[in-house]
């Protein structure tokens, strides 16, 4: 993997960058799109490529382990085969996924024993283990095995789960870098900032995170219910820590908000299941602000979902469509929903990036988060 910066902003921290893999480019700063067990709901693959447009989609280990699992991720020769993708995937741990999804037993040095949300079935993920069912799945960056605290999280508790978080990443480091990839290109593992919303703790993490020297680092933790100002107080300080000349991904952030503020702090991925469970729910993000295209006022509103949108979904039906879709529950419904809520993020970082190229960022970031946050 490599990094290449192209541009600074010169009134906020934020870069636009390229992040290469062996399955293309990644134009940063990017929002990757979440497609936890295999699919981003609701959209097809050539959807993503043509349509939307995603650089790079996200798997999670958690799901991918239990279903379908690693026979058959290995005998389809990995994850960007059996989906049918050819561009960059990541893929988060379980780091995550174990505590919020699966009845956790223990969390104990060794790693984490859990029950399978599907069948209760029994599991341990140790930090070799996370590293060992990344390297089937076979996603171009990994991610290490960590523990997020939840919030509020006590200052002990915190200090103390950053040390084993950090003991952790030892053993994943030296696990990944025992073993080669089994497809035959290049995998990366990023390691992950915890802290809660201490300073000293988060300024304490980000410096061993980067003193272990890998090609990337990312920021986990945040939008776990904190305050956003609590939330761009921890980014700041651990961006001024990471280094420069390697990305940095904030882990489950968050609205297009949180996005552009945490653009300007210096991050340059994010993934979030927003855009794609919110609009299975109605809920659209458009460029002045959230609309819920449920609601009775749009019954008869025949223009297009979105004028300002060159997305085919958006040009050719109607909010009065869309609306009567999702009341019936149709399925098509939540396919267009998805492409629309999409396609925004994707348009929002892209010209994020086109700002920070030409010098414009700021202002144009704080003209979009008052458009936006208005009408919220
Ligand atoms: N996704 C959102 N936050 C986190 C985090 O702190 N750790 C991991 N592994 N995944 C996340």
């Amino acid at each position: 993997m490599k990094f290449t910066l192209q541009a600074n902003d010169p009134l906020s921290k934020a870069r636009a960058g390229t992040v290469t893999t062996a399955h293309g480019d990644i134009q940063t700063p990017i929002f990757m799109p979440v497609g936890t067990a295999g699919t981003v709901k609701a959209v097809h693959q050539r959807e993503l490529k043509e349509d939307i447009e995603a650089q790079i989609i996200l798997g999670n280990t958690y799901h991918l382990y239990l279903r379908p699992g690693l026979d058959v991720l290995e005998g389809a020769g990995g994850l960007h085969k059996f989906i049918g993708w050819d561009r960059p995937i990541l893929t988060d741990s379980g780091g995550y996924q174990v505590y919020s999804l699966s009845k956790v037993n223990k969390i104990k040095e060794e790693g984490v024993t859990f029950r399978s949300h599907i069948d209760g079935s029994k599991h341990l993920f140790s930090p070799e283990y996370a590293m060992d069912i990344q390297r089937t799945i076979g996603a171009d960056i990994i991610m290490a095995f960590d523990e997020c605290t939840p919030y509020p999280c006590d200052y002990k508790y915190a200090a103390n789960s950053i040390n084993m978080t950090h003991r952790w990443l030892r053993r994943c480091c030296a696990r990944f870098d025992s073993t080669e990839p089994k497809y035959g290109f290049d995998q990366t593992l990023f390691p992950i900032v915890q802290g809660s919303v201490y300073k000293d703790l988060r300024m304490k993490s980000a410096e061993f995170i980067a003193s272990m020297d890998r090609e990337g680092n990312a920021i986990g933790g945040l939008s776990v219910g904190e305050p956003a100002e609590e939330m761009y107080g921890m980014t700041e300080v651990v961006c001024d820590i990471l280094p420069a000349d390697k990305p940095r991904y904030l882990m489950g952030v968050g609205t297009p908000i949180n996005i552009l503020e945490n653009i300007a702090l210096g991050v340059d991925m994010f993934d979030c299941v927003m855009p794609t469970r919110n609009a299975r729910n109605g809920m659209l993000f458009t460029r002045n602000g959230i609309i819920n295209i449920g609601n009775k006022k749009w019954a008869d509103d025949f223009s297009p979902i979105d004028a300002e949108s060159d997305l085919y979904a958006d040009q050719v039906y109607s909010k009065a469509y869309l609306r009567h879709l999702m009341h019936s529950k149709e399925m098509l419904g939540a396919q267009i929903a998805t492409l629309h809520n999409l396609h925004f993020y994707l348009w929002l970082v892209k010209e994020a990036r086109e700002k920070i190229i030409s010098g414009e960022f700021y202002a144009w970031k704080n003209k979009m988060v008052t458009i936006l946050g208005n009408k919220l």
